[in-house]
């Protein structure tokens, strides 16, 4: 695979025009996805168009202005994150490496820890749509992985250890603030899988008997580049809906975006605590 396939050069450029502005340097990416738009601080960076850090066409394919801003959450903390509103997902067609290039830009501007949050179905016991779940591990069923080919050896190893991909230390510091705010957190393994059609009945049947009890779109390969550049992942999601033939209705786009505007409050309030309480970096 030749090297320019996995933007090496872009993301140095990119990360150098950044530094050479004298921009703020996030301590903490967080990833929001469909619904999640909280406002979480001071703003450090207005939003500007993800697109001004992109090396490829990104508009028009996303359907959506994607954005990113970098801000100060409130409290006591001097935590600095870079907050992506919205994100590239491998089924609008984007490869790889370019779904995690924001990723890949925040880590190697310094952050430490990610936040990736997603709707998502759900396979698990009397699951509801609106329920708020820690992933706890992940399946990658996309049959893609952002770390093919020769990387540069300073992003990281070439084969990451992937034990710990959602890290123990936050998810409890997450339960911690969770129960503070005495919102209510189901635990989970995600499947990532491509998308853009939902799974058959036949296809959650074996997702659940592989010990998932999420499914979605996205998340997996951004998990991925950022444990192979050292971070720190937390991973959040939404439950827009049962997953295929676990109830007796059809799946809609619309309905998962309604039920994400709808619960999204109580996701962005937990974040909101996380990032307010100074213990996501050490
Ligand atoms: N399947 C895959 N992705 C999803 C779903 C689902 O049921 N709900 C929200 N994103």
């Amino acid at each position: 695979m030749p090297e320019s396939t996995n933007y090496a050069a872009e993301l140095e450029q990119a990360v150098e025009q950044w530094t050479r502005q004298g921009l703020p340097t996030p301590d903490v990416v967080l990833v929001a996805g469909s619904g999640l738009s909280g406002d979480f601080g001071e703003t450090l960076v207005p939003a500007r168009d993800l697109g001004e850090i992109l090396p490829f066409e990104a508009a028009g394919i996303a359907g959506h202005a994607l954005s990113l801003e970098v801000l100060r959450a409130g409290g006591e903390t001097t935590t600095t994150t870079m907050y992506y509103r919205g994100r590239l997902h491998a089924y609008q067609g984007f490869t790889a490496a370019q779904v995690v290039f924001p990723m890949r830009f925040a880590a190697s501007l310094g952050a430490r820890v990610a936040i990736v949050t997603n709707a998502a179905g759900g396979m698990y016991e009397g699951v509801r749509a609106g329920d708020l779940a820690l992933i706890e591990d992940h399946l990658n069923l996309t049959g893609l992985n952002p770390l093919r080919g020769s990387l540069p050896a300073t992003w990281g190893p070439q084969f990451p250890d992937m034990s710990d991909a959602y890290d123990p230390d936050l998810r409890a510091t997450t339960r911690e603030i969770a129960k503070e705010l005495d919102i209510e957190l189901k635990d989970a393994v995600y499947a990532g899988v491509l998308g853009p059609s939902y799974e058959t009945p036949a296809e959650i049947r074996a997702f659940s008997g592989m010990g998932a009890g999420l499914v979605g779109m996205s998340t997996v390969l951004e998990v991925i580049a950022a444990r192979h550049m050292g971070l720190r992942c937390l991973g959040l999601s939404l439950v827009t809906n049962p997953a295929a033939g676990t109830t007796d209705e059809l799946l809609r786009h619309e309905d998962v975006l309604e039920i994400g505007r709808s619960a999204a409050a109580r996701v962005e309030q937990l974040i909101a605590g996380l990032l307010a309480s100074g213990r996501l970096v050490g």
